[in-house]
């Protein structure tokens, strides 16, 4: 029996990790032509803009990176180096396709990251934060991996946002670890979209480490 190919709906049911990795290994082959072109993907473009646009500068971890495509629109705005990370192996193989990341860190960030403290001037991610993804728990790792004064561009789906308390995580992050927050909406995909998931939206997270 063959089994249902990847897509949005699929990826938005999925419940934890280990699901993610399965399931990303099987999309990572056109995630970018069956997902990203189909759909008229605009977020990595919104969140890379965003980041530049705060002043945001390298060395930058993409967060979830996937196949790259968010890195590949800041490394087009000049900014590097930049590492990826994603618990997809497949998915990063895709993204150094791609010649623009200098380093590929394969991990679930639900269990932390295997890197030095305060390595990062930057953190960006576009997509991870959203429905059978990631919440608000792994945003302490980020933090710890980041320098002070660092700037974050993070993605979040409006709906995940409500329902996974982000409003309330980012207010306890503001005493001290987090400074600046700004939250700007934004529609995840452009006019060529079609599906049922054309209209929706995310925030774009900035905010720098305390
Ligand atoms: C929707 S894709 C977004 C990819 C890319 N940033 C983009 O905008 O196209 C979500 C990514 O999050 C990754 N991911 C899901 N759960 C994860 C986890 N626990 N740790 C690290 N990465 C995870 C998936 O493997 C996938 O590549």
């Amino acid at each position: 029996m063959s089994r249902k190919k990847p897509d949005l709906h699929a990826a938005y049911s999925l419940t934890s990790p280990e699901d993610n990795r399965q399931l990303y290994a099987e999309w990572a082959g056109d995630y970018d032509e069956s997902f990203a072109s189909l759909e008229d993907y605009q977020l990595h473009i919104h969140t890379a803009r965003a980041f530049v646009g705060a002043g945001g500068q390298g060395p930058v971890l993409d967060v979830g990176a996937g196949t790259g495509l968010c890195g590949a629109v800041l490394s087009g705005l000049g900014v590097g180096p930049i590492d990826a990370t994603d618990i997809s192996a497949e998915m990063l193989d895709q993204a150094m396709r791609k010649d623009i990341y200098r380093d590929a860190i394969e991990a679930d960030l639900t269990q932390g990251l295997p890197v030095p403290p305060e390595s990062y001037s930057g953190v960006v991610s576009s997509g991870t934060f959203t429905h059978g993804h990631l919440g608000p728990e792994v945003l302490p790792a980020l933090l710890r991996i980041a320098r002070h004064g660092a700037q974050f561009a993070l993605s979040i789906n409006a709906e995940h946002y409500a329902e996974h308390g982000f409003a309330e995580a980012l207010q306890d992050m503001s005493t001290g670890q987090i400074e600046n927050l700004t939250l700007t909406k934004v529609r995840i995909y452009g006019d060529l979209a079609a599906g049922p998931n054309k209209d929706d939206t995310a925030f774009i997270a900035l905010f720098e480490r305390g």
